[in-house]
């Protein structure tokens, strides 16, 4: 495994301002809804990467005509879905395993959807993916009534799948989880009837906006309960889709570490569902400023403007997590910084994402010198501490956030930090390292 040095990077203010690439949440479900519209819908900043790329890749599998127009952030989706009551044909049955990657979204929103169509289809992905929980999504979806088979009886992938016949179920779900929500409100959509989903707490709320934007019948009955009727023609969607904000926040934060930066992140998600982290860091008092400047599909999205700044600690309890899910080993990094100890609670979900973000974070902290306690479901840090140069390349995990998360750590520990597979990065921001070199006024 080949380890990225950022040494030349290291120390130098990030200025200017950057485009962020598409958002990842919003790309995955652009291209699900799009796949099940009667008609053609154009998808305009659709997210770079591997993970968006599996979801295009198994929906050709299921015969839906996915074109790349231009460029490939640009693609034609030409629907087929028999269940949704429209003119369109339903998905083919896969001849091949659909093979999900590292995307847990892709498998989890795609269980939900084939949950609801008449064929066989099997899922599996990477090793990490099939490490995952599944059971929080294959419990609920056989309740609908789909037959579903998978490893410790539905647990983890692979698993295999036959759909159709649904019927409408309330669902309660044990942890605020957008890919569970979207799996079952997607499901819900071929049930005749209303299904509903109740959460411990608000998870993003793409899938409700983007199904509302193509015609579903979609309602908010609280911030935390959402229900769908079904059957529900949908029409295609003309998306441009905003910025990530998840991978805006590893600019940030490089912003926010390297004295004398300044950057503008421009057209980025700015739904509220995503943006805990830069409230967080806002309250902390760092200097970061988002401004809303449109709306698309039912989206706020705009600039985030951040600068070089001193700031307090970054306590995050239960119900601050939803909002800032992806972005906490990037506060665990940003806590070493801050001026006092960060608690980090309520974040027990972490264990179980691409890789166990808890202890990759605490692990990768303290080989950069910091004093870190991890807890069942969270983390403290001591700051403000000065980071060192650890003697091993610090570790991904084969998780794209953990790399990124160092990549940034490089940038301000000393001369001499490499990070170990950092390859993985591709899975949501293959741009990274380039954007970053930009703003530092490199060549990438
Ligand atoms: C996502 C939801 C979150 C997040 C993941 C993407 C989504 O996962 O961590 O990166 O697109 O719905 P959970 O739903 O498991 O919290």
């Amino acid at each position: 495994m080949t380890a990225v040095d950022l040494g030349r990077l290291r120390g130098r203010p990030l200025r200017g301002e950057i485009e962020l690439p598409g958002d990842k949440s919003m790309s995955h479900r652009a291209l699900i809804i799009a796949s099940l519209a009667d008609g053609r819908s154009r998808l305009r900043r659709l997210a770079p990467g591997r993970d968006v790329a599996s979801t295009a890749k198994c929906l050709r599998q299921l015969g839906v005509s996915v074109l790349s127009r231009g460029s490939p952030a640009e693609v034609i989706v030409t629907g087929r879905s028999s269940a949704s009551g429209g003119a369109a044909p339903g998905y083919l049955e896969p001849a091949g395993v659909l093979d999900c990657g590292n995307s847990g979204t892709t498998m989890r929103l795609l269980l939900g959807v084939l949950a609801g169509q008449d064929l066989f289809a099997v899922l599996t992905g990477d090793g990490s993916l099939r490490r995952r929980p599944m059971k929080r999504i294959t419990a609920p979806l056989r309740q609908m009534g789909a037959r579903i088979l998978g490893r410790d009886d539905g647990a983890q992938a692979p698993l295999a799948v036959e759909g159709g016949n649904l019927r409408p179920a309330a669902h309660r779900t044990e942890a605020a989880s957008a890919q569970v929500k979207s799996s079952l409100l997607l499901a819900g959509l071929f049930a005749p009837g209303t299904s509903s989903v109740t959460e411990p707490g608000q998870s993003r709320d793409h899938t409700e906006r983007m199904l509302a934007a193509a015609g579903a019948s979609v309602r908010r009955v609280s911030p935390v309960e959402t229900e769908i009727s079904g059957p529900a023609a949908l029409k295609p969607l003309d998306l441009m889709i905003p910025g990530d904000p998840s991978s805006a926040a590893f600019l940030a934060a490089a912003a926010l570490l390297v004295p004398g930066s300044s950057v503008t992140l421009r057209r980025v998600s700015l739904n509220p569902t995503r943006t805990g982290l830069f409230r967080l860091l806002a309250r902390a008092g760092a200097r970061v400023e988002l401004r809303v400047a449109g709306e698309e599909a039912g989206e706020p999205w705009g600039d985030i403007l951040v600068r070089h700044s001193e700031f307090g600690p970054l306590d995050v309890v239960a119900s601050d997590v939803p909002a800032l899910v992806d972005e906490i080993p990037l506060i665990g990094l940003l806590a070493t910084r801050a001026g006092g100890r960060t608690t980090i609670s309520g974040a027990a979900e972490l264990r179980v994402k691409e890789s166990d973000r808890l202890a990759a974070t605490a692990e990768g902290l303290r080989a950069l010198g910091a004093t870190v306690e991890e807890s069942p479901d969270g983390l403290a840090v001591e700051g403000p501490v000065e980071l060192a140069v650890p003697p091993e390349p610090l570790k991904s995990h084969g998780d794209h956030r953990m790399a990124m998360t160092w990549a940034v750590a490089s940038l301000v520990a000393g001369d001499g930090v490499k990070v170990a597979g950092s390859g993985a990065m591709d899975v949501s921001y293959p741009g990274f390292l380039g954007d970053l070199a930009t703003l530092a006024g490199c060549r990438p």
